[in-house]
């Protein structure tokens, strides 16, 4: 099986329990106008960052040290923490400062228990000087020179957990769904989905919603990471044809005034879906639920659900 050989290949780490459900919600997808919605529970293996880290942390020696950037909301700092501690490691995480929600204080007071090192950015200006800072900290945590993970973990091998995610969709449907719809941050886990996506031969499109800003939340890095992934698969005997891969990833802008800011439409998608018993965050899963809120021509889709519950 193609999971298998890839897994083989690749020998991640594991972190999480796959395949993730896939859940159909006839009550939301009435309320929202569609024919069907299915909810695909990454937050049930503690969020669409496991996928990832499973890779980035493959082969890597017990104490082996971490640095990474995000918000002071961001779950991809927590995620990474949490998990590289259950493993043996360690991590430094530089913050920088986003708007204070329930949720993102949470996540920020548990990333100072879950991270070794927490160094906060003053301002926009500041961040590099804090990740020097974060940098200098992890190289006193342990022996060996400190391994960086690209905000978000961005990386062609993170993208390779969420191509897996897509296969397993090709055993929970019968029939392609006309759309997934993702939050698009960093860009990993559309790109890997995409990927899967051409793989299975479904014409699904990608609807990657932008959370972030564009200088890191856009279609061509999101196509860059989904094309450099597709050579490490090459490089395990998954070969795809390059000219044959069209990845349908159409990117919607729902970030509103800044990453993490609420916005209106947002929030009136996350009451629409608390009505129906999903728990939204403001700043990932609000913002791309609320795509189906606008009128489209998604008849059957899939919602991404990546936020894991805190
Ligand atoms: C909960 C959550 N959902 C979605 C995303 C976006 O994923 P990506 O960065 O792979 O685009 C992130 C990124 O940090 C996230 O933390």
């Amino acid at each position: 099986m193609l999971a298998t050989k890839i897994r083989r290949a690749y020998a991640p780490c594991s972190l999480g329990d796959w395949p993730t459900p896939l859940e159909a919600h006839p009550s939301l997808a009435h309320a929202v106008g569609l024919d069907a919605l299915w909810l695909k529970r990454e937050d049930h293996a503690g969020g669409n960052k496991v996928r990832g880290l499973e890779f980035l942390f493959a082969g890597m020696p017990a104490g082996s040290v971490f640095v990474t950037v995000g918000g002071t909301g961001s779950s991809h700092c927590l995620t990474t923490a949490r998990f590289a501690r259950a493993q043996g490691h360690r991590t430094a995480v530089a913050l920088f400062d986003q708007p204070e929600t329930d949720i993102s204080r949470r996540v920020a007071a548990a990333t100072r228990v879950a991270a070794d090192v927490v160094v906060c950015a003053t301002s926009p200006l500041t961040l590099p000087w804090a990740l020097v800072r974060a940098w200098r900290a992890a190289r006193r945590l342990g022996p060996r020179t400190p391994r960086w993970i690209p905000g978000g973990g961005a990386e062609p091998r993170a993208v390779i957990g969420h191509f897996l995610a897509a296969l397993e969709l090709g055993l929970q449907l019968d029939a392609p769904p006309d759309a997934i719809v993702v939050p698009l941050g960093t860009g990993g886990t559309a790109a890997g989905i995409a990927l899967g996506l051409a793989w299975l031969g479904w014409r699904t499109q990608v609807v990657a919603v932008r959370v972030a800003p564009r200088i890191v939340a856009n279609r061509w890095r999101t196509l860059r990471l989904a094309r450099r992934a597709a050579t490490l698969l090459g490089r395990a005997g998954v070969g795809f044809d390059a000219p044959r891969v069209s990845l349908g990833v159409r990117v919607v802008d729902a970030m509103g005034p800044g990453y993490g800011h609420p916005t209106p439409e947002g929030e009136r998608a996350r009451a629409l879906a608390a009505e129906h018993g999903l728990r939204l965050d403001p700043t990932y899963g609000a913002k791309a639920f609320s795509l189906f809120l606008q009128s489209t021509d998604i008849r059957r889709g899939i919602f991404w659900h990546t936020f894991p519950s805190y």
